[in-house]
């Protein structure tokens, strides 16, 4: 009887094929998830909303406005210094949900130690360090709202949200 070589078992089978679909098809699908799941993500379009005139902009003063609807309660701060993911020609001007990631009590700005404080179990967030969680009962930083500035406008605009948003599925509702 004639023996029959792996690789020609192969060729008469498809099975090479096979094997290379199936090696490409679960990384694929990894990539697919992680664009689908990522925090925040959407596939509706966020708004644009001026926040503030940048003149309107205390330093280290919270400014509090609601962001991407009415339901959803923010703060913006010019720390007077450059910090991660600041804008306006200072660098300096950021933005947060002040819905705690633990249970969604909101967050209180200390001027003093510059940081968001959870009233309720008392985790603690740094708004010069996109909103990390430092200490606490928390284990996701404070959703980061993404700021632009119109220098014709001289104002501070909120165009989307990075991370999801306490208590929601999607940020856009
Ligand atoms: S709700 Fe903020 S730490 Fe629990």
């Amino acid at each position: 009887m004639p023996q029959l070589s792996r690789r020609n078992f192969l060729k008469l089978t498809g099975s090479g094929a096979a094997v290379g679909t199936l090696s490409l098809s679960p990384l694929s699908h990894a990539q697919q998830s992680t664009s689908q799941t990522a925090p925040g993500s959407t596939t509706l379009p966020y708004p644009r909303d001026v926040v503030a005139k940048l003149g309107e902009l205390t330093v280290n003063d919270p400014l509090y406005f609601n962001y991407p609807d009415d339901r959803s309660p923010c703060v913006a701060i010019r720390k007077g210094r450059e910090v991660k993911g600041g804008v306006g020609p200072d660098r300096d001007v950021v933005a947060y949900s002040t819905q705690c990631t633990h249970m969604g009590c909101p967050v209180n700005y200390d001027k003093e130690a510059e940081t968001f404080k959870c009233p309720c179990h008392y985790s603690i967030f740094d708004p010069d360090n996109a909103g990390q969680m430092v200490i606490g009962q928390a284990t996701e930083n404070l959703p980061r709202i993404i700021l632009e500035y119109d220098e014709a406008e001289d104002a501070i605009l909120a165009v989307s949200v990075d991370g999801l948003i306490y208590g929601r599925q999607a940020n856009i509702i």
